[in-house]
């Protein structure tokens, strides 16, 4: 039986409280992350499992949330297919060696997950052993379509340029990427449930930049087969932004919990995804650089939305910025607790 009041949202029964985590809970805004940082690069704590699981208990005690999530990183997948990635501080990952071609894609090799990404497996053990029941643990990974859009791009993008160029011209090949990505990803999350993780978020942060029809031709079958069978084992959450007009194909794809960000009213995003579905979501990050009465206030009016339909899991439309007041973090969940108890 599920006690957990994260679990129970998921699986849309009845909580004594929204429960609430945030996207990027552990991060640069907390001193406590930005002292082990001091020891290790980004990708080194990420290789670390005993660092790793530190910095996900650490937020969560911290911060007072609901869930835990594994310290890791979407791009981690895409490593161990030698494409240069590299961390470098303040402009965000790049990979060196970037997929441009269709001869580029048959060069990627479909490596063995369960070995190359062991070290995340062990973090996610030691996480449970540090969080000891007190909140569940979400695994993660990027979705096939954002992943890919790193792969092509050679980082981030504003307009996806390459990756949208790739897909219409060099078709056969983009569906064998996306293919590719979506073995290894399902492989992935399954070796997270196995180590312990007790849900799992798929970050298609990117689709959103895609319309209807493209998502429906070049991305829905993949991310589809990137969730596989998940839902038998934990509760999935699918998780995109700017997806107003793609949260009904997002549904179609999978997923018991669907993310909304806050360029879309959290009713209307429910409506469109159906009530026979969870919603996660939807504070815009930037609302925690506000006063926390206005922080309250607009906490409040998301609630309002969700009117006490269970199956609403509280979080931020999008992952918390590095400048964000920890104070803010903390009277953020807070409020949220206290406004939502039943
Ligand atoms: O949410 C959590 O607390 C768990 C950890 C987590 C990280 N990245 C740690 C991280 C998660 C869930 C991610 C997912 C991730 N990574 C996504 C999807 C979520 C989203 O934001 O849409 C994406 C697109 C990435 C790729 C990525 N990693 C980018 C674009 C960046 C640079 C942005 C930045 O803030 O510097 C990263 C680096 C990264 N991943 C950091 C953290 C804490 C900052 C690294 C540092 O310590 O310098």
């Amino acid at each position: 039986m599920t006690t957990h009041p994260f679990l129970l949202a998921c699986h849309r029964e009845a909580t004594p409280y929204t429960p609430i985590w945030l996207m990027r809970q552990a991060g640069r805004y907390m001193a406590e992350y930005r002292a082990v940082r001091e020891r290790f690069g980004f990708l080194e704590l990420c290789h670390h499992p005993e660092a790793a699981a530190e910095v996900t208990v650490t937020a969560v005690e911290r911060l007072g949330v609901d869930a835990a999530i594994i310290f890791a990183d979407i791009l981690l997948v895409l490593e161990p297919l030698d494409v240069g990635l590299a961390f470098a501080t303040g402009d965000g990952p790049t990979l060196s060696r970037p997929v441009r071609t269709p001869d580029d894609v048959r060069r990627l090799r479909d490596y063995d997950v369960d070995d190359a990404l062991a070290y995340v497996y062990a973090a996610v053990r030691a996480a449970r052993a540090g969080l000891g029941g007190r909140v569940p643990l979400i695994g993660f990974a990027g979705a096939p379509f954002t992943l890919a859009s790193y792969l092509i791009e050679g980082g981030g993008s504003r307009q996806y340029v390459h990756t949208k160029r790739f897909m219409y011209e060099h078709t056969g090949a983009w569906h064998d990427l996306l293919a590719l990505l979506a073995r290894l990803v399902n492989r992935y999350l399954r070796g997270q449930i196995a180590a312990g993780a007790e849900a799992v978020q798929l970050f298609d942060s990117w689709v959103g930049s895609l319309s209807p029809d493209d998502y429906r031709a070049f991305v829905l079958p993949h991310a589809r087969a990137a969730l596989a069978g998940l839902s038998d084992l934990v509760p999935v959450i699918h998780f995109g932004t700017d997806t107003g007009g793609l949260l009904a194909l997002q549904r179609e794809a999978g997923g018991d919990v669907i993310g909304v960000d806050w360029r879309i009213d959290l009713d209307a995003a429910w409506e469109r995804i159906g009530h026979d579905r969870a919603v996660q979501g939807n504070l815009d990050p930037i609302t925690l650089f506000a006063p926390i009465p206005e922080i309250r206030r607009q906490a409040q009016a998301i609630l309002t939305r969700a009117a006490r339909r269970p199956g609403h899991i509280f979080n931020l439309g999008h992952g918390i910025l590095p400048q964000t007041p920890v104070d803010h973090v903390r009277a953020l969940v807070e409020a949220v607790h206290e406004m939502s108890a039943r």
